[in-house]
Order: C-alpha cells, then structure tokens, then sequence
C-alpha cells in the first residue's frame, strides 16, 4: 500500500495562492479555536493535551501535556511561554517552513498555550539566521495584534498576553532550553544543569516558564479543536500524533513529508515517499533524527516489540518510524531529520565533517566536551588527511565514552553517539583507510632508502 501523508500542521503548506497573511489564515478557520479556547477552563484545556498523550516535537521527546503539569502556579510569580524556533540541528529544517508560510498557525498555537496555562508573556527566540522568518513574525503578530489575538483584552475575555520576537544570538547552543532561557534574558547561552530545577519551576528570570518547540505549540489548536482523546487515537498509542520527517541527503526526493507516526517503515519512507537511492547507488547508512543520535546501518537488524506485546527480529528497513520502535533500535527519534548516506559516502569523512561541528557548537563549560569535542575532531581528521594510526578507532571510543554523562547538558551526548555508532558500526572502514595510508607510508620509506 502506498504510504500517504497525513498533514496537519503542514496542512497549508504547498497550498497555491497561500501566503502568509492573517486574512489567508482567517479565511481557513484560523483564530476560531482561540476565540473558543479562551471562553474554556483552564485547566479542562491543560488537561485535554496531558490526555493526548503529544511528546514535544523538539528533539526530546517529552509529552507536552506533562510539562505544562508541573509548572509550578503556586509560586506567586510570573508564568512564560516561550517558543523554541531556534532550529539548529543538522538535517532539520521543518519549523521554518511553518514560520516562513504559515506564521499564523504558530501565534494561533501559543495564545492557545499562553492562556491555558495562564502566562502573561510569551516569547519567540528564532534562529539568528532566519532573518527573513524574524521579520515575517514580527508583522504577523502585529496582525494579530490589530484583530484583538495578541496583546490586551484577547479575543475580548478579558486575558492579555504579548508576545516578543527575540533573534537568537547564532550558535548551536542557544537553542538548548536552560541556554536559550539564559540567552532571552540577555547573558550568554550557557547551559546548567537541570534537575531539580527545570524550566517548569525556575525558568526564564526565574520564573515559572514552559518551553515548548515550534510543532509542539502548532499541535495545540488541533487538540483544543478534537479533544486530546481523538488525537491520542492518530499514529502508535505511545507515541500519537504525526511527525513532520525532514529527509535530507543522498536520496532521490528529499523534503518534508507529515505522517502517522508507525504509519511506514523506514524503507517505505525512503523508497516510496522519497524515490530511493540515486541510479546505481544503495543505502548505506542513515541518522534518524537530526545528527546527534545514533547511526543506524542499512541492512543491520533489530528485535523490536509488535502491538501484540510480542518480539520479532526486523531489518533496519522494516522498522516502523515512531519513537519507540527507534528507540529499541538503540537511537531515538530526535527532531525527525532522517540524514541519509548511500554507499559512495565515505563514513571517516562524513564523522569528521560532523565532528568539527560539535567541536565548534561546545560552549566550553565542561572539560569532557570542550576537550573531547576538540581531540575527537582533531583525530578525525588526521585520520582523512593521512595521518591515521591503528589505535584511532578505540582512542576515539575512549573519548566518547568519557563523555557521556559527563556534562551539563546534552551536547556532549549529541556528539558522542554518532561518535561511537559509526566507529563500531563501521571500524572496517577506519582500519581500511588507516592501513592504506600506513602501507603507503612503508612504500614511500622503501622508496626513499632504496
Ligand atoms: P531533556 O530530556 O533534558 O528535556 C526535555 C524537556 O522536558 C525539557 O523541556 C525539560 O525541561 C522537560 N523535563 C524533563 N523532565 C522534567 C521534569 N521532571 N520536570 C519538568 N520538566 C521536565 O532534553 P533537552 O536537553 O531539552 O533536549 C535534547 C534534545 O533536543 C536532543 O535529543 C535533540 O534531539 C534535540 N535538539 C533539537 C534541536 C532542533 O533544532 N530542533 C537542536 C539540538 C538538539
Ligand atoms: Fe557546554 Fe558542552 Fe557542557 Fe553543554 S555539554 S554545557 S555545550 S560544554
């Protein structure tokens, strides 16, 4: 059966003649769910998205509903929204298509948030280099605000909530919660360390604040409008919904395709909805959620658990693409940008083209990825400039293992998986290239001294 898309938050993208304005918008129903919202229970409407079961669509995979529970409203201090569109992933690129083309639906999604959970202020910090994005927000919400959707008195209950565009400040980092909390109240991105106190409890100027990413604020007009039962329903029960897959790489039809989630294999993805592998090429490897997750082998199987509770061997091919099913393939969802490789990739190159990135992202707080980040990239690419030695691939498991859970904040995680994936998965690789490069090295000395 073909794979089809389901698309709900993608909905008015690719509609011809669709822009970006409020009377597009409006003339689809925009703005109905919040004139109905704020006339409801707040704590009703908090209660619909605990029930639909909506993980945040920002990479963690935190159920949103849970968040939003343990705000703490007892404290007597100010509650924030804010919205995380600072998208900086490699191989993710899906919120600023709905910013770009449907800024709307996003305003839409955080008054219906901001008022069920009571904040007086929201804001959104955008990616530094989506200027284009920045400014088509800040003349949506004065829109918005001209209609009576942003600002005082909204929709005319009575409640008032502004929203602030803040650009972010240009690195990966801002973009990590407790980062970009800091980097909103104008210090440096540093993150800190979380438990015991998240975002819920002290958060933005160390008030109660949710942070909640771009798709995540998208789907709550859509739970408000069908109920959290109804959407629970929509894709694998532990996992509802749909997802927005960015394909991107080495792939006939790359882009965004909004589906079910568990509703295809990773195989239907790539062969059916994304055209297969360029002509006389195969799939060698893919990372499944944006770059900072584990690498899966094409070919490489898994046991992964049936709806019946029982437990079959499957071909990476054949897994379904929902949370938990990649999950027990070791890696994780992430922010749903699947990154594929074909089998011209050379995967030493393609680890220290990644490497160097993490390295460069590290905020440096922490020793194990300040230092590691650097040494794991500094060795990668010896390694493609000929310098390679045979203990490579163990020194720079050693370093990824001293890594993880060694740090603040889940960078170093984010660049130690891929790291230890692709040297396990394929150290035949590493070794082939390093021992070409050492016979090559015995050739020229047996040159030179005969
Ligand atoms: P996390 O697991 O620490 O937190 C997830 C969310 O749940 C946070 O908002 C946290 O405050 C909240 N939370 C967790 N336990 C809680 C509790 N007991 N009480 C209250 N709140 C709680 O993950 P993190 O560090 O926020 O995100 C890492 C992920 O972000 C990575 O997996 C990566 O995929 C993704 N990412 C996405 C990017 C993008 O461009 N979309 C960029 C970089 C990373
Ligand atoms: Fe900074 Fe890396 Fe530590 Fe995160 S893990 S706080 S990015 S040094």
């Amino acid at each position: 059966m073909a794979v089809q898309e389901k698309r709900i938050l993608y909905r008015h993208i690719d509609i011809p003649d669709w822009n970006a304005s409020i009377e597009c918008y409006e003339a689809d129903g925009g703005y109905q769910v919040l004139k109905e919202a704020v006339k409801r229970d707040r704590q009703e409407l908090c209660d619909e998205v605990l029930k639909s079961g909506i993980k945040g669509r920002g990479g963690a995979g935190f159920p949103m509903g849970m968040k939003w529970k343990f705000l703490d409203r007892k404290s007597g201090k100010p509650i924030y929204l804010v919205c995380n569109a600072d998208e900086s992933e490699p191989g993710t690129c899906v919120d600023r298509e709905i910013i770009y083309k449907d800024p709307h639906q996003l305003i839409e999604g955080i008054m219906c948030a901001a008022f069920a959970i009571n904040a007086k202020q929201a804001f959104i910090y955008i990616r530094g280099e989506y200027i284009n994005g920045y400014r088509i927000l800040i003349e949506a919400v004065k829109e918005a605000r001209a209609k009576g959707y942003v600002g005082e008195n909204v929709c005319g209950s009575g409640y008032s909530c502004e929203i602030n565009i803040t650009r972010g400040a240009g690195c990966y980092i801002c973009g990590e919660e407790t980062g970009l909390i800091s980097s909103l109240a104008g210090k440096r991105a540093y993150p800190r360390i979380k438990p015991p106190y998240f975002p819920a409890v002290m958060g933005l100027y160390d008030c109660p604040t949710v942070v909640n990413n771009v798709k995540s604020l998208c789907y709550v007009p859509y739970i408000f409008k069908i109920g959290g039962e109804a959407v629970s329903k929509i894709g694998v029960p532990n996992d509802p919904g749909t997802y927005v897959w960015g394909v991107s790489g080495q792939v006939q039809k790359p882009g965004r395709y909004e589906i079910e989630s568990g509703a295809c294999t990773l195989g239907e993805m790539l062969y059916d909805v994304c055209g297969g592998p360029f002509a006389g090429r195969t799939f060698k490897a893919i990372i499944p959620g944006g770059s900072s997750m584990k690498i899966l082998k094409w070919g490489e199987k898994f046991d992964i658990k049936q709806p019946d509770g029982s437990v079959k061997e499957l071909k990476v091919e054949d897994i379904p693409l929902s949370a938990p099913s990649l999950m027990s393939c070791g890696t994780a969802l992430g922010s749903a940008g699947i990154i594929v490789m074909d089998n011209t990739v050379d995967m030493v190159e393609a680890m220290a083209n990644l490497n160097a990135f993490y390295a460069h992202e590290s905020c440096g707080q922490c020793t194990p990825c300040r230092e590691g980040s650097l040494w794991i990239s500094k060795i990668t690419k010896r390694i493609c400039s000929g310098g390679g030695r045979l203990e490579d691939p163990e020194l720079l498991m050693s370093l990824a293992d001293n890594i993880c859970g060694h740090t603040i904040c889940a960078h170093g995680e984010g660049m130690a998986w891929p790291v230890q994936s692709n040297v396990a998965k394929f150290k035949d690789e590493y070794m082939a290239k390093i021992s070409r490069q050492l016979a090559g090295e015995g050739e020229a000395r047996l040159d030179k001294n005969s």
